[in-house]
């Protein structure tokens, strides 16, 4: 099999939805102006939130990475089998790669060429994870796409006829609300052939202590990722937050079925941010909320795959049922 240079494999689109998708400066206005103040997640990830998020994923705390992988690696042979030869595999933000390698390498034992379409909004991410993909795999086709999810899925369907196999792993979708999953997945199953399969790694309702601790671990990365926002604002925005002034909380709130991360200010203080020249008082105790992380129960998994035109055809745990791996369908109606 000849092998053709890297560039020959590669293609990546871009879309206009790329130039709409950050709006720091106007989000850190509304969120810090509101009466309960909020940033959105989204914000964690500049150089060295990525950075930290790797190392949370390493963490003995935070299981579910680790788990998430035990799962994939035991099951991968079972989910690939159920696929033909030339699947493409389209994965929903596709981070760091580690897990999705093992699904590249199990259909390359079946099928002579492998065709992958990260879906990101990170032109960046796309390209450094796309190379060090095709130099590992050199019968590996990739069609990157710059987009947010929404708008990567309609790209796709106009380039794919082929089976396809979406992926959207590492429990991504605990950040979204309920509605906003509802929306999305429906978008999903509606450019979803009968035969295409939508893989989704969940993470499961346990014990709070466990759930916590995941998210305050005895190392303190999960405070140093959550405080790195307020750093974040300062160096983008001309922001003074001293970040010795602020800690970090995580709250399972059992109610909701979900993980809180909120910024604590422990005295009271003031903070001028120059670019927006916005001044932020805070009392002591007051918090700012940076993140909701969703906690399903098989129940609620059940229920918005029903919502949304999907079926769970099949679903594969740990032995301790951390986490989940969910293989939807859409439902023949
Ligand atoms: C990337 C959303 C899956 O919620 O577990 C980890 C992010 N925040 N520790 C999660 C996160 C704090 C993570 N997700």
């Amino acid at each position: 099999m000849p092998t053709s240079k890297i560039e020959e494999r590669f293609m990546l689109t871009t879309t206009d939805d790329e130039i709409f998708i950050n709006n720091f400066s106007e989000d850190v206005k509304i969120g810090l102006a509101s009466e309960s103040k909020y940033l959105p997640f989204v914000y964690f990830y500049d150089h060295i939130g990525s950075q930290l998020f790797e190392k949370i994923c390493e963490l003995p705390e935070y299981y579910p990475t680790r788990t998430e992988t035990n799962i994939l690696e035991t099951n991968v042979d079972d989910i690939v089998s159920r696929f033909p030869k030339e699947t493409a595999l389209i994965e929903l933000g596709s981070g760091s790669s580690t897990k999705t390698r093992i699904l590249i390498e199990t259909f390359l034992k079946h099928q002579s060429l492998a065709y992958y379409s990260p879906i990101d909004v990170s032109r960046q991410m796309l390209e450094e994870s796309s190379y060090s993909l095709l130099k590992a795999y050199p019968n590996l086709e990739i069609n990157a796409i710059a987009a947010r999810y929404n708008e990567g899925i309609h790209q796709l369907n106009i380039q794919a006829a082929q089976r396809k196999l979406i992926i959207w792993l590492g429990s991504s979708i605990g950040n979204l609300g309920r509605s906003e999953v509802t929306t999305l997945l429906r978008h999903i199953q509606k450019i979803m052939l009968p035969n295409d399969r939508f893989l989704v790694g969940i993470d499961l309702q346990k014990d709070k202590t466990i759930i916590e601790n995941a998210y305050n671990d005895s190392q303190g990365i999960t405070a140093e990722f959550n405080l790195n926002l307020l750093t974040h604002v300062n160096r983008e925005l001309g922001g003074n937050f001293n970040i010795e002034k602020f800690d970090h909380k995580a709250i399972y709130n059992e109610k909701v079925g979900r993980i809180e991360m909120y910024l604590i200010s422990n005295i009271d203080q003031k903070v001028f941010i120059r670019d927006i020249e916005l001044e932020v008082c805070f009392k002591a105790n007051e918090t700012i909320h940076t993140e909701n992380s969703f906690k399903y129960s098989l129940d609620d998994i059940d229920t918005l795959a029903e919502k949304t035109g999907l079926y769970v055809e099949q679903q594969w745990f740990d032995p301790e049922r951390f986490f989940s791996l969910n293989l939807f369908a859409p439902s023949i109606d």
